[in-house]
């Protein structure tokens, strides 16, 4: 087998709170090994510190369960993948580093990979995969962009959010009404239960096609405010249809300016990426854009939604196939843009 063409790699993913590693072989993903780290639930979100010192924990019996379950020997491998960046410097150094050392122990390349260039080439792991060129919305905790994707390599960021992000905005929601972290699938969860046009929130108004966030935040607090006021226990009595109300405002943020993305490129190949793209909510108003609009839309498995280690191993897939290797120098870059 030319190994030029059919590579086989190991890839690392350490950004935030998941620790996880994957193998891939000739671009077939051949599993996806994820430690979620249960140490911050108490805390109400991701501590920093303590993510780095799971990571540090995690990280070798993780890399040694892919490596088992993969059934390829290390001596196998032609190159060790890990993310760059966006995320947390401490987490990202315990990945690098330990892609550093395996490979300089197996005398292989190595291949930095942008964490929010992976979410987006997750949607080439599985069947269907989306044509060039698409418009993906990458909607995580920590990112909301619209990614114009012109191969697999070239990128552009055609609208962001100026201040929070969209699952950051469902996780502090969450935590407002007393939910533990993460909160947005449990938005998601009781908002299957709720009537979605029990509470109206006004909109927020921004130019061009980008997103803010931190308006819909406070006037939720307001409104939780001003409703206990009357009665003490609303959120508990109305909880199902506040995360329904909440929840379709959310969606249809997002999916107002996806709308205006893909009329203004006059792209109707449209994906989905990272942890909000497993909302059933925004799921389901998708599908009815694509009714509407004629849109081939592309969706995901779960697993390729949340952090993983196999969307990086797709993204190196595709680097080493160009020879996009880097030197053993390379250092994280926790705000690492798209196209940087
Ligand atoms: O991509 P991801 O796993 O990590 C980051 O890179 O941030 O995304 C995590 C985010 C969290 O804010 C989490 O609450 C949100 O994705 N999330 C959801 C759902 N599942 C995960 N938000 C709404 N509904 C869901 N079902
Ligand atoms: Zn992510």
């Amino acid at each position: 087998m030319d190994q030029t063409l059919h590579p086989t790699i190991l890839a690392i993913e350490s950004s935030c709170d998941e620790t996880s590693a994957s193998v891939i072989r000739s671009g077939k993903v051949l599993n996806n090994v994820i430690a979620s780290q249960e140490v911050h639930h108490k805390h109400g979100g991701v501590v920093p510190e303590l993510a780095s010192r799971a990571h540090q924990q995690n990280i070798l019996r993780v890399v040694n369960d892919a490596m088992i379950q993969s059934g390829i020997k290390k001596g196998e491998l032609n190159a060790v993948a890990f993310t760059r960046g966006p995320g947390l410097m401490g987490s990202l150094l315990v990945g690098v580093s330990f892609a550093k050392g395996m490979a300089l122990a197996l005398d292989i390349p190595i291949i930095e990979v942008n964490h929010m260039e992976a979410h987006v080439l997750a949607h080439f792991i599985g069947e269907p995969k989306p044509k060039f060129p698409f418009l993906c919305l990458t909607v995580s905790g920590g990112h909301t962009q619209i990614v114009l994707v012109k191969s697999f390599l070239e990128m552009k960021v055609i609208g962001q959010t100026q201040d929070d992000a969209v699952g950051e905005a469902f996780d502090k929601a969450a935590k407002m009404m007393g939910l533990p972290y993460p909160g947005g699938p449990l938005i998601d969860h009781y908002a299957k239960l709720g009537n979605a046009n029990a509470y109206k929130f006004s909109p927020t108004v921004m130019p061009r096609l980008d997103f803010s966030f931190s308006g819909i935040k406070t006037a939720f607090l307001y409104f939780l405010r001003d409703r206990k006021k009357e009665d003490e226990n609303f959120v508990d009595k109305n909880l199902n249809d506040i995360c329904a109300s909440l929840q379709r405002h959310l969606v249809q943020m997002l999916l107002h300016k996806l709308k205006m993305a893909a009329s203004q490129t006059g792209i109707t190949q449209i994906a989905i990426a990272g942890g909000v793209a497993a909302n059933s909510g925004l799921r389901s108003a998708l599908a009815e854009a694509a009714a509407e609009l004629n849109w081939n839309i592309f969706i995901p498995e779960f697993q390729y939604c949340t952090d993983n280690a196999a969307m990086i191993a797709i993204a190196a897939h595709f680097k080493f196939l160009e020879g996009k290797f880097c030197g053993l120098d390379i250092a994280p870059v926790p705000n690492l843009g798209i196209g940087d």
